[in-house]
């Protein structure tokens, strides 16, 4: 990506969410709406540090800011304006933004404070969205009432179709996170390195703070794969004969995330070759699963090919025995594979705006169930894991002597195997790899 297109991205952006904003304005009789950046949250009741900042995702919609208590009045017809607090202290100072390309596009006004937002705004009917609703009436909008759940409910789905700017910057928060993915792959291949270290390394591969990750980096070795999100991680030297380290972590550019899975293997012997089996298994159908991303089909049936897909590599590792009819299937798959095959993707690790309806009853975890149109960015995780519990409950349960449990005892201690990537569906051409640029648009590998 020529990262010199950005401004020209970012000024088509900015006009295409103001043609996006008018209707929903019209609609619920607004005039205007003033979108708050954030507030600062204390760490606890009884200390005085506080949080990093994780802003609004209305505001920064508009603009890469990532700093407490500015405001962005987006009216009808009007460029939008930013009142960007900026306070004097010794103690801290909120990072300069990286590039500035946004000034162009907006009105700026530096404040030292925003105690009242009545001269900046056109008069009327105004909506507020922040973290917190009750700061609408402190700063003089008595909007609080205006606060609700449709117009942020509204706003939210904007964020479902990315504009060429947000894609932009997703594909940069990929290639970013990519030189995490690689380090690590490389020091497990050939040190014995703890979790932290690796999770450190990370960091440093991607040159972010912890704070500043979309999410907590995973870094899983071993039966640690097993728990879904492990963020505890060990800090002595991993077991010479751990064979499995699960990396799930991302980067941000301009405030979008990136989010990837990838699980390596070391090591030789009948397990780690039949952990390799299930990984290229894994593999294989997320790259299967990723090219089926076609616009107009229900995402939810993805998840479904997904657990019909863990049944044939369980069949093929042979830790399924035998043949399973349809309702036995649904419960072994559900075991080994609990989680939702993917979500929508952009500001927020997990975008709202792709699950405005509930999913199957079985289906419980499971966060986008949209139909997959252009514009939508959103992860693609499948995964087969051997969790203690969830392998108890089918052991004991009906479909029990269908699996081979001296193969699953040997198997986790490998803990589990997830792949993921981040998917473009494209008005035309299909879906387009976030996460491996090289692969044609349009799903072929
Ligand atoms: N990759 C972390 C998550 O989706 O929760």
């Amino acid at each position: 990506m020529d990262l010199d297109l950005l401004p020209d991205l970012y000024r088509d952006h900015v006009a295409e969410l103001q043609r996006r904003y008018e209707p929903i304005l019209a609609e619920l009789g607004l005039d205007a709406v003033v979108l708050h950046s954030g507030s600062l949250k204390k760490r606890s009741e009884f200390d005085d540090q506080d949080w990093p900042l994780r802003p609004t995702p209305h505001f920064q919609h508009w603009l890469p800011l990532k700093e407490a208590d500015c405001a962005l009045v987006v009216a009808p017809g009007k460029k939008p304006k930013l009142l960007w607090r900026k306070t004097q202290s010794y103690w801290e100072r909120p990072a300069e933004p990286e590039q500035r390309y946004f000034d162009a596009c907006l009105d700026i006004e530096e404040l030292p404070q925003i105690d009242d937002l009545r001269p900046h705004v056109p008069p009327g009917r105004i909506g507020f969205v922040g973290d917190e609703p009750a700061l609408g009436v402190r700063w003089g909008l008595g909007a609080d009432r205006y606060n609700y759940a449709h117009l942020i409910g509204r706003l939210d789905r904007l964020r479902v179709h990315k504009t060429p700017y947000e894609v932009a910057c997703l594909a940069e928060a990929n290639r970013l996170a990519a030189a995490g993915h690689e380090a690590l792959r490389a020091a497990f291949r050939t040190g014995d390195l703890p979790e932290l270290t690796l999770h450190l390394r990370y960091l440093e591969a991607t040159r972010q703070d912890d704070s500043e990750t979309p999410y907590k980096n995973i870094v899983a070795l071993g039966h640690n794969a097993a728990t879904l999100h492990h963020i505890h991680y060990g800090k002595r030297a991993a077991p010479k004969d751990v064979q499995s380290l699960l990396v799930d972590a991302g980067a941000t550019f301009q405030g979008y995330a990136s989010d990837i899975t990838r699980t390596w293997l070391r090591g030789t012997g009948a397990t780690a070759s039949a952990f390799g089996h299930l990984v290229a298994g894994v593999e294989a159908m997320q790259l299967r699963l990723c090219a089926a991303a076609k616009v107009d089909l229900p995402y939810e049936e993805l998840h479904e090919e997904a657990h019909r897909q863990v049944i044939d590599i369980l069949q093929e590792v042979r830790i399924v025995r035998q043949p399973l009819d349809p309702d036995a299937a649904r419960v072994v798959s559900r075991a080994f594979f609990p989680h939702g095959l993917g979500h929508s993707l952009g500001l927020q690790c997990h975008d709202v705006g792709c699950a405005l309806v509930k999913p199957r009853l079985d289906n419980p975890y499971l966060r986008n169930t949209s139909i997959i149109a252009p514009g939508q960015v959103f992860t693609i995780e499948p995964g087969i894991y051997f969790v203690d519990f969830l392998m108890d409950q089918l052991r004991q349960g009906p479909q029990g002597p269908s699996i081979d449990w001296s193969l699953v005892t040997a198997l986790a201690e490998l803990g589990g195997v997830r792949i993921e990537d981040d998917l473009h569906i494209t008005a035309h051409a299909g879906p387009e790899n976030l996460t491996r640029p090289w692969l044609p648009v349009g799903g072929g590998s």
